[in-house]
């Protein structure tokens, strides 16, 4: 089994993610390039460590969670199964058939049109994906431009977002620092309500409860 860094070298995998960010910024979508993938990557596997799972599973979790959305530069609405056959298809004599098999699945599982939770895999990297707002990912520079946008506006008000697990009281929480000025808390409510009831699926699926945190209040 090829390790993450493995991955992250092939120079392929690279340019689908990087021609995937650019896509996305010419459609007007939020980020999702090599930090968006970085990002998913890291935390699934964090998440999948500080459940306790298995190092194998982490790896898993982790590899998926990077090459989750490189099949953007595809098309937008089915790229979840391009990154499935892409990762297939560059790494198919680098896996077992199990391994490759649940990398596919939880690749190809984690759009919420199609999403069906049924190994922890792809529980873990929609947790990872769906959890991911931030600052960061919105790409318009300006702030008009910001502004006039609904996600813009959203993504651009947290400053902060962590997801934090207890393994006693089998809990995750997303923790998020939302700048108010900016976008009323209802605002994120709004356009991510839905987000969030992936995370508390994907949560439950691995035994947990999901919680929401937004500038120190408990919202779920
Ligand atoms: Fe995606
Ligand atoms: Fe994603």
């Amino acid at each position: 089994m090829l390790s993450l860094e493995k991955i992250k070298d092939n120079s392929q995998i690279l340019e689908f993610i990087r021609q995937s960010h650019l896509s996305m910024q010419a459609l007007g979508y939020t980020e999702h390039g090599l930090r968006h993938a970085s990002l998913v990557a890291k935390e699934a596997q964090r998440v999948a460590a500080d459940i306790n799972l298995k190092e194998k599973e982490q790896q898993l979790a982790s590899i998926a969670g990077f090459c989750h959305d490189m099949g953007n530069f595809l098309g937008r609405s089915q790229h979840h199964y391009w990154s499935a056959l892409l990762f297939h298809q560059i790494f198919s004599a680098d896996f077992s058939s199990e391994e490759m098999a649940l990398l596919m699945q939880a690749i190809a599982n984690h759009d919420k049109y199609t999403m069906k939770l049924t190994n922890n895999i792809s529980a873990l990297v929609v947790l990872a994906d769906k959890a991911d707002v931030h600052r960061e990912r919105v790409s318009s520079k300006s702030l008009e431009e910001i502004k006039k946008d609904k996600h813009n506006r959203v993504n651009y008000a947290v400053t902060k977002s962590d997801l934090r697990v207890n393994f006693t009281k089998k809990q995750i929480a997303l923790v998020l620092k939302i700048d108010t000025n900016f976008v009323p808390v209802m605002e994120y409510f709004e356009i991510f309500t839905e987000r969030m009831a992936y995370c508390r699926k994907a949560a439950e699926y691995l035994g947990y409860k999901f919680g929401l945190i937004v500038n120190g209040f408990k919202l779920l």
